[in-house]
């Protein structure tokens, strides 16, 4: 993808999950834009790997920090980190999540409580630092899924996370307005990374998903840029759906 344009030179981008397929893809390309970057994530591996990817895409500076986003202490430290080390985090893009596949009736309250800390408490606990220490200008970006409206079996606290990340997204966008802070969600489709391929009906041919149905995490990520820049100043409470017409189509 070529970009002319640098929007956010000068601007720091706090990328959760940003080891994996859409949020590196977006880190990239901020980095291209002339961001700084931090970049979350639960993996302890690829650090160096992403950093040398961030800079040679163009980043002004790269911190990439081990963090489990459902852990509210852990949120509190990497985001004091960063605020120490790159002066802030006034774009905030939640890509961190997490899918499990059972029957409805055979998920434990613990797994409920582990797919609901990462997909919905992690952007909960990014969203509290962002609205107490972002400045004016800042933007949010929640990565939800078309779960959030349409779904399929076995995926169910998936689906219902990202249901209520949507509904975040808008109380966000309410309560930041005062501060001049702006959030929005995107909701992709099918995107070619390994969480897509990871689905066991996808893997058993239970499900089949065409060519045309599936995105790639590049596009996601200008959709990202745009929610996140000033040209989208007046852009705030929305969702943009990212899913090549999968849900428009009878
Ligand atoms: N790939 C798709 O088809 C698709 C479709 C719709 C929505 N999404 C959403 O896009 C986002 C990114 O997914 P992806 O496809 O890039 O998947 P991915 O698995 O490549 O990336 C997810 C990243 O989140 C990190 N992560 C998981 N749990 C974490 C935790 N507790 N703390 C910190 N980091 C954690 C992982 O280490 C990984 O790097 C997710 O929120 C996902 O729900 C993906």
């Amino acid at each position: 993808m070529v970009s002319s344009a640098r929007r956010f030179e000068g601007r720091t981008v706090l990328i959760t999950g940003g080891l994996g397929g859409i949020g590196l893809a977006c880190a990239k390309r901020f980095a291209a834009e002339g961001a700084s970057l931090a970049l979350i994530d639960f993996r302890q591996d690829r650090h160096s790997e992403a950093t040398e990817a961030c800079r040679a895409a163009g980043a002004a500076h790269v911190v990439v920090l081990s963090c489990d986003v459902s852990d509210e202490g852990q949120v509190d430290a990497a985001c004091g980190a960063v605020r120490e080390r790159l002066g802030g985090h006034d774009i905030v893009v939640n890509t961190a999540g997490l899918m499990l596949f059972k029957p409805l009736e055979d998920f434990s309250s613990d797994e409920w409580r582990r797919l609901l800390g990462v997909n919905l408490l992690g952007p909960v606990h990014f969203t509290r630092e962002w609205l107490r220490h972002a400045a004016p200008g800042g933007a949010m970006v929640n990565i939800a899924s078309v779960h959030a409206s349409m779904t399929t079996p076995m995926v169910a606290p998936y689906a219902a996370a990202k249901a209520a990340l949507l509904s975040l997204t808008r109380s966000a966008a309410i309560e930041g307005a005062a501060k001049g802070l702006r959030a929005n969600a995107v909701v992709p489709g099918a995107i070619d990374t390994p969480m897509l391929w990871s689905n066991p009906n996808l893997q058993s041919g239970a499900e089949v998903i065409s060519a045309e149905d599936i995105g790639t995490p590049d596009d996601v990520a200008g959709a990202v840029l745009f929610l996140a820049c000033d040209e989208a100043r007046f852009v705030t409470g929305a969702s943009l759906e990212v899913s090549g017409g999968r849900l428009a189509r009878l």
